[in-house]
């Protein structure tokens, strides 16, 4: 589904370059679940960002379905973040004005692949708390909230960037059995960026990133 070739990403800052991926090439498959794991600064975020159209790389190729991503107009662009691409932050983004269900349905009203918000509340297990505020909610029922929005896009790649920063470990587990859940349907491939070396067991693929560069590819069998 994704192929990432030789792909490098710098930032110009004033008159300063900064290089925070260099050469990195990868492929990843429907229905996997794929960690990025590395220290802060190696790079993750960067990855992530362009795997999601939400950024342009310097240099390489980035195919997704057959499609060559790296060539497409801005408007473009923005119909892959629309119609293909679900995003996880690490502090949720949920809109504070709107109760649980309503920041599901929200995002679901952005593409023509309507679903019913019900059903994903369900999904991740908070239908009791469908009428409640963020403000309202602990930190892992907001992240729970923010998955099933993403989720309810049906998108066909699902990224989460560092998805339990801000949890503690037992509600982190939770959330990542939930993405681990997410990847199981064959259309969906999840990629999550932690570095968190625990969740590792979880990924069908653990790419390790260094300094902007690739120092492994584990898979997990
Ligand atoms: N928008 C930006 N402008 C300039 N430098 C950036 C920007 N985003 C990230 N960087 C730099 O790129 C490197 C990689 O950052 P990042 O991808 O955020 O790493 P990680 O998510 O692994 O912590 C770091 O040196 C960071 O300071
Ligand atoms: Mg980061």
């Amino acid at each position: 589904m994704i192929l990432f070739k030789n792909i490098s990403k710098t930032y110009k800052v004033g008159d300063q370059e900064v290089k925070a991926l260099d050469d990195v090439s990868f492929s990843i498959e429907k229905g996997k679940f794929t960690i990025i794991l590395g220290p802060s600064g190696s790079g993750k975020s960067t990855l992530l960002n362009l795997l999601g159209g939400m950024d342009r790389v310097t240099n390489g190729t980035f195919i997704f379905d057959n499609q060559n991503i790296t060539d497409l107009k801005d408007t473009e662009l923005s119909n892959y973040r629309k119609d293909v691409v679900g995003f996880v932050f690490q502090f949720y983004n949920l809109i504070p004005s709107l109760t649980a269900l309503e920041n599901i349905s929200i995002a679901s009203q952005l593409t023509d692949n309507t679903s019913e918000s019900e059903e994903f509340l369900n999904k991740v297990g908070l239908s009791h708390r469908r009428n409640n505020f963020p403000n309202q909610l602990s930190g892992g029922e907001m992240q729970r909230v923010s998955i099933a929005r993403a989720l309810a896009k049906k998108p066909k790649l699902l990224l989460c960037d560092e998805p339990t920063g801000a949890l503690d470990s037992k509600t982190g587990q939770k959330i990542i059995e939930l993405l681990k859940e997410a990847s199981k349907d064959k259309n969906v491939a999840v990629v999550m960026v932690t570095h968190n070396n625990e969740f590792k067991q979880f990924a069908d693929t653990i790419i390790n990133l260094k300094d902007g560069k690739i120092s492994s590819i584990i898979e997990n069998k």
